[in-house]
């Protein structure tokens, strides 16, 4: 299966930069996913890829193949969509055989195709219906059966799992990547849904408005987003900020101030803020899980009232007014936590899981 390697792809609609500038590689065999909000180049990036669309600027190859001028039926490509795009009069057997009708195959290869790939889709005992006879998880089984026929050496998602209700969706998710991982074709997956990209794919290339925020693994995203917008679009409940503050030092200590918030950091903290290039202004950022509510004043940390609890059977979120700002955070409420609305509480963060940004550029510093 080929290397995908996408360098400095561009595509504009007169003045609109659909895609701007963007390179990564999705290697042998591997899934990856392409995530971000509304309208911020994911289709356009694929039907690139595609040979759909035309690139503005840009190359695009397939291990030592330049494809930019490779027409779609030449580059091996199985694609599945959002809507399923079966044709309502044909069976299942007969969409899913129609591309290599298309191509004049024998009809006993057809036969034998078409079983092998509905036995792995789990879709043989509907091979007689058509596509208005079976449930829209069974529809997306048999557009995905249409793209695997032809055996491409690269598959391309867009959003193929949107119209399935949320059960469906994770059981779906669990078993295209199954699938995907078993038969080990290179495969690109566009999608809006945080969690579908963490849970299935191997890297997750974050994109927003045409450029790359980030290229890296689940982990790496969450754990080391490299700005505002990877920290904040990654993670449910999102980071949680504490904007507008000032790095001060006093005898000899390390802070981080507001009007009424002050919050001391630990000495590697404060070695790598002195060390950046920033601005003067900061972002404080940390993770709903990595904060502990505490009825007493420790080093690291701040006073908030309980504004709301919101309990979620396995999970309890403490929503939480920081004092002197007009912050709303979210965390993790621990499971002996006993604490009602409106208490004052302290709450303190941990030691190598913050992140502090620059407010002008909203980059990571650490
Ligand atoms: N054919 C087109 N002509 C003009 N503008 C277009 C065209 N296709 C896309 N765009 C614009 O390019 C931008 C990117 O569109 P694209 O469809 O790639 O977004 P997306 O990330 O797939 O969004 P969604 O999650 O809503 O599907 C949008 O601003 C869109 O309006
Ligand atoms: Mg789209």
């Amino acid at each position: 299966m080929p290397t995908i390697r996408v360098v400095n792809l561009k595509k504009y609609f007169g003045k609109v930069k659909a895609v701007d500038n963007i390179s990564f590689e999705v290697k042998d065999g591997e899934f990856v996913a392409l995530l971000g909000p509304s309208g911020c180049g994911k289709t356009t990036t694929l039907l690139m890829l595609a040979g759909i669309y035309k690139p503005t600027g840009g190359e695009i190859w397939f291990d030592d193949q330049l494809m930019n001028n490779v027409p779609p039926k030449y580059r091996e490509i199985g694609m599945v969509f959002q809507n399923y795009a079966l044709y309502p009069h044909m069976t299942v057997y007969e969409n899913i055989a129609f591309p290599l009708r298309a191509k004049k195959m024998e009809e006993n290869e057809i036969k034998k195709r078409v079983h092998d790939v509905a036995k792995k889709l789990m879709i043989e005992n509907l091979l007689d219906r058509k596509p208005g006879q079976i449930s829209g998880g069974q529809q997306q089984r048999v557009a995905l059966a249409r793209a695997l026929i032809k055996q491409p050496k690269v598959l391309l998602f867009d959003e193929p799992l949107s119209n399935l209700d949320a059960k469906l969706r994770m059981m779906m998710r669990a078993e295209i990547k199954k699938l995907q991982e078993d038969l080990g074709i290179t495969s690109v997956y566009v999608t809006h849904d945080q969690a579908e990209a963490m849970t299935m794919a191997s890297r997750i290339v974050v994109f927003s408005r045409g450029k790359i925020m980030q290229y890296g693994t689940p982990d790496e995203v969450y754990r080391k987003p490299k700005n505002i917008f990877v920290a904040t679009f990654i993670g449910n409940p999102a980071m949680n900020l504490i904007r507008n503050l000032d790095y001060i030092k006093e005898k000899g200590k390390a802070f981080l101030v507001s009007e009424n918030l002050r919050l001391e950091l630990p000495e590697d903290v404060a070695k790598k803020i002195e060390e950046s290039k920033n601005s003067g202004k900061f972002i404080l950022g940390f993770r709903p899980e990595d904060a502990k509510i505490d009825q007493k004043e420790s080093d690291m940390g701040f006073w908030a009232y309980v504004y709301v609890l919101e309990p979620l059977g396995r999970d309890l979120i403490i929503n939480l007014k920081v004092i002197g700002t007009e912050e709303l955070i979210k965390i993790f409420a621990e499971d002996e936590v006993n604490i009602k609305k409106d208490e004052k509480v302290f709450v303190k963060l941990q030691h190598g899981k913050i992140h502090i940004f620059d407010s002008e550029t909203e980059e990571l510093i650490i």
